[in-house]
């Protein structure tokens, strides 16, 4: 059996290995290190959860609305008493929200007066490569500014901003640079989902705190990562009324999976995931997100008495000796009074767009160094290259990606830039309802396993990435580029076959 320190000094990749989703490898525990604060000395439940503020435009047009931004450092109080040196947008831990709507452009102004080069991505957006926030279109630090518009040409969807300058996203999204974007249209609005004070982003993440309370990055050591957070909070407790709430929940971890529920196992309704609504909620007793997906969720706490206290538990699997009171939860549900609701989940939330004949299949291996040797992360046997266009694509084309987890220990996601993605098949099984069903941008991976993606890509010309997001494993090299154009170059154009739907 390894030692767990003898696993972090042979390098990141293993313990990368062992997984954001900490699959039950026979390996060892993860206890906190002398130079750590002990997450089981953090009070839980103690701080409220704060909701992010909604971000005001500093003007608007009848076209759009034009919002500035200013990614600087600020402290936060992540635990009780102490103070946390955070990366942010306007100072917010996390950062404040936009809300979009369909139809209408959103511009941006972003000032980076961070110490390192940033790149603005807006995660699931359909947007101009010029305003994707590309590895290498970077904002330089102490001042440096970019401005970035959002077009808001797809339907409404859950989106969110994060830090995306390769080789340091990694780190630098860790230490915080992470806001929301819930971008809304009439098929929403017309429904009586919760909405106002009833309608919650919550950004999940973890960290690894000192004994000063400081975050601690270390590349690839998730297992450190013990200190859960709901929007900034460690373990925070969130006051209710009886009565449905939505929940639009981000994955903003590095590495962690997240699988939630409710401590009494009872059941709530999915009703979205990345790229907007379902087509019908579905009842789940758990809802998994990865790094970089959402999830869209219906709690009703109609059924509790005031007074009830309910812990939104992590069942996602864990390394053994993990503490179970840390990283299995979240935070804690106090059910403090009645309240009218006359919101309603109908039956039908939206109709998908068609789906299209996809003309071109293509394979992608996701791969990386699990001896620990290297550190190095592959697409198809290739660490990223800013330099490289690893696909060439038809404008407009509508394409199958088949993709997989070549890896023994290690899971992965899949995300693509540009497009929202249907999940086709997982393991040559159709999905066709369930949480995957509707659009999706980011999907789990775990290792040996297979999905089918279709995406159309159309809307911009230009070069965007794919990748693991799991971003330690994007910064080792799981990234490439892909680019979109009417004239294709030929060279790495697979010959045409025809679409398996
Ligand atoms: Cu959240 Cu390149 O992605
Ligand atoms: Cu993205
Ligand atoms: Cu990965």
């Amino acid at each position: 059996m390894i030692e767990r320190r003898t696993v972090l000094k042979t390098g990141a990749a293993l313990t990368g290995a062992l997984g954001g989703a900490g699959l039950l490898i026979p390996a060892t525990s993860s206890p906190a290190r002398a130079t750590d604060l002990d997450p089981t000395s953090i009070p839980q439940f103690q701080q409220a959860m704060p909701v992010p503020e909604v971000l005001r435009p500093k003007s608007v047009s009848t076209t759009t609305s034009y919002y500035e931004m200013t990614m600087k450092e600020a402290d936060a109080e992540i635990v009780p008493g102490h103070l946390t040196r955070v990366n942010t947008f306007n100072g917010a831990f996390p950062g404040p929200v936009i809300k979009a709507v369909s139809g209408r452009r959103v511009v941006v102004k972003q000032t980076n007066e961070l110490g390192v080069s940033t790149s603005v991505h807006l995660h699931g957006a359909h947007v101009p490569d010029s305003s994707d926030g590309s590895p290498m279109d970077l904002i330089a630090p102490g001042g440096g500014t970019k401005t970035y518009t959002y077009p808001n040409t797809q339907p409404h969807a859950n989106l969110w901003f994060h830090d995306h300058a390769h080789h340091q996203e990694s780190e630098t999204v860790y230490r915080g640079l992470a806001a929301t974007y819930l971008l809304t249209d009439l098929v929403e609005q017309t429904l009586d989902l919760p909405s106002g004070a009833y309608d919650v982003p919550i950004a999940l993440r973890d960290a690894q705190l000192d004994a000063d309370a400081q975050l601690v990055y270390t590349m690839g050591d998730y297992a450190h990562r013990t200190v859960i957070m709901a929007n900034g909070k460690a373990w925070p407790y969130f006051e209710v009324a009886a009565r449905k709430y939505r929940f639009r929940l981000f994955n903003t971890a590095n590495m962690r999976f997240f699988k939630l529920q409710l401590s009494d196992g009872s059941s709530f309704q999915q009703i979205g995931s990345d790229g907007g609504l379902l087509e019908k909620p579905i009842d789940v007793t758990s809802v998994a997100i990865t790094p970089g997906e959402r999830a869209d969720i219906v709690i009703d706490f109609s059924r509790y008495a005031p007074g009830t206290q309910l812990i939104l538990a992590n069942a996602s699997p864990m390394l053994p000796g993990d503490p179970a009171d840390q990283v299995g939860r979240v935070l804690q549900f106090r059910v403090t009074r009645t309240a009218t609701d006359t919101s309603r989940v109908p039956a039908t939330l939206r109709k998908l767009p068609a789906l299209g004949t996809a003309t071109v299949n293509r394979s992608f291996v996701l791969s990386m160094d699990e001896t620990g040797a290297t550190g190095d992360a592959f697409i198809n046997g290739k660490s990223f290259d800013m330099d490289r266009i690893d696909t060439e694509i038809e404008y407009g084309a509508t394409e199958i990606w088949t993709v997989t987890n070549a890896n023994v220990y290690t899971p992965h996601n899949f995300h693509m830039h540009l497009v929202q993605f249907r999940v086709l098949e997982r393991d040559g099984q159709p999905v066709t309802s369930g949480p995957e069903s509707g659009l999706k941008d980011t999907v789990p991976i775990m290792p040996g396993h297979t999905v089918k993606l279709q995406a159309t890509f159309t809307g911009y010309e230009g070069t965007y990435v794919y990748h693991c997001h799991m971003f330690d494993h994007a910064d080792m090299g799981m990234m490439a580029n892909f680019r979109v154009s009417k004239t294709p170059r030929p060279s790495n154009r697979p010959p045409r076959t025809r679409g398996t739907r």
